[in-house]
């Protein structure tokens, strides 16, 4: 099995489209279609700040990390935001997330950003014990208000 992973690309639309529609399942969301469509536009739009990364397993995409860079207060570089990570069900166990948080640590640091950062859920156990294996949580507590 060979991972391979890479910035996205416009002939990646149906495939993105499919995982993107099973990582809202994941999370019981439905999503208004134009949402789903700004992002995608987003990824390719050099005003935009939002990136994908993709996992392609033995030549087919497999997964994807959706990101985005900000300033800080605190900092004197960007930092970047990992806002979504999922990998196909099938293709689960089998070091493709890894990839993709190995692929995003090595960004980071090429492009001199200054920290990498992301949440998930308390009982995501799955995904939690891949990142425990890069960094302890900081313990901050997510506030929220939706308008
Ligand atoms: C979380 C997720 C991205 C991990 O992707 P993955 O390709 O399965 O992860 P990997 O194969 O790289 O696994 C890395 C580590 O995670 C853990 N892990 C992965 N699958 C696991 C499973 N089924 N049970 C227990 N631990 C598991 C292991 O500790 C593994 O460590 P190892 O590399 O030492 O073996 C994937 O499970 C997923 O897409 N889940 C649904 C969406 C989600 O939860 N996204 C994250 C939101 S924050």
């Amino acid at each position: 099995m060979t991972v391979v992973v890479r910035e996205v690309r416009p002939e990646d639309e149906a495939r993105w489209h499919k995982l993107w529609a099973d990582y809202l399942a994941f999370y019981g969301v439905s999503l208004a279609p134009d949402i789903t469509e700004a992002t995608w536009r987003r990824v390719f739009d050099p005003a935009s700040t939002i990136f994908m990364r993709v996992a392609e397993v033995d030549g087919e995409v497999r997964g994807f990390a959706l990101c985005l860079t900000h300033e800080g207060t605190w900092i004197r570089e960007l930092e970047c935001y990992l806002e979504d990570l999922f990998v196909d069900e099938s293709a689960r166990g089998q070091g493709v997330g890894r990839a993709l948080l190995d692929d995003l640590v090595s960004l980071c640091k090429t492009k001199g950003w200054a920290r990498l950062y992301w949440h998930t859920e308390e009982g995501n156990a799955t995904a939690r014990k891949l990142y425990d294996s890069y960094i302890e949580s900081d313990g901050l507590i997510r506030y929220r208000i939706k308008f």
